[in-house]
């Protein structure tokens, strides 16, 4: 199915019309036009994405998040959900090879792009990447919840050349939040890294 720009735009409004439908429900009669639009919204999509090297089919709402088409759909739960609203770098993904907040990445906006999760970083399967390596070499985590996406943001700071000194590491990595504060132990671990290239 293709969908237009148009259309999306359509979808997303619907569901912001479901939205206010709900909290006013019980203190004004709420318009008929919404009520379709909120149900044309709600009539599944399919879509395929291409994720880890494989092109995926999910069937889901048109609203439905990157991250929720990963977790809830397809059952790849190494993205992690923090915050949700684009705040935490929990649920960082790489899209065509640079990082992305898949919380606010709508899936329908990720066809035709290469998505790589946690799951699919490691060059074979049973193996580590060396940023995966260096994270428990250096004791990069504590609680684990932000590692997939420090992992994520780590891999992409290496490649895209911010990983020079430690300052450089702390600001490339300043939208990756740890609640355990393990930060020492992550630009550590990024600055072993580093000679890898993030390959
Ligand atoms: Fe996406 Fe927090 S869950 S930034
Ligand atoms: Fe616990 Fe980062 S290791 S939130």
């Amino acid at each position: 199915m293709t969908l237009t720009r148009r259309e999306l735009i359509a979808g997303t409004a619907a569901g912001i019309g479901a939205t206010t439908l709900l909290r006013s429900a019980g203190t004004a009669a709420a318009a008929p036009a919404s009520v379709d639009a909120a149900r044309a919204a709600a009539v599944p999509v399919t879509t395929t994405l291409n994720i880890n090297g494989r092109d995926l089919r999910v069937t889901h709402d048109i609203r439905t998040s990157l991250l929720d088409a990963l977790r809830e759909h397809l059952s790849l739960t190494g993205t992690k959900k923090g915050c949700d609203h684009g705040q935490c770098g929990a649920c960082t993904v790489h899209i065509d090879g640079r990082t992305a907040l898949s919380c606010l990445t709508l899936a329908v906006a990720a066809r035709g792009h290469s998505i790589t999760t946690i799951e699919g970083l490691a060059a074979a399967p049973g193996r580590l990447h060396p940023v995966q390596q260096a994270f428990i070499d250096k004791d990069g985590f504590q609680c684990g919840y932000c590692t997939p996406g420090q992992i994520m943001s780590s891999v992409a700071c290496i490649k895209e050349g911010f990983a020079d000194d430690a300052a450089s590491i702390r600001e490339f990595m300043s939208g990756n939040l740890c609640r355990c504060a393990a930060y020492p132990n992550i630009v550590a671990a990024i600055e072993q890294a580093r000679p890898q290239g993030g390959a």
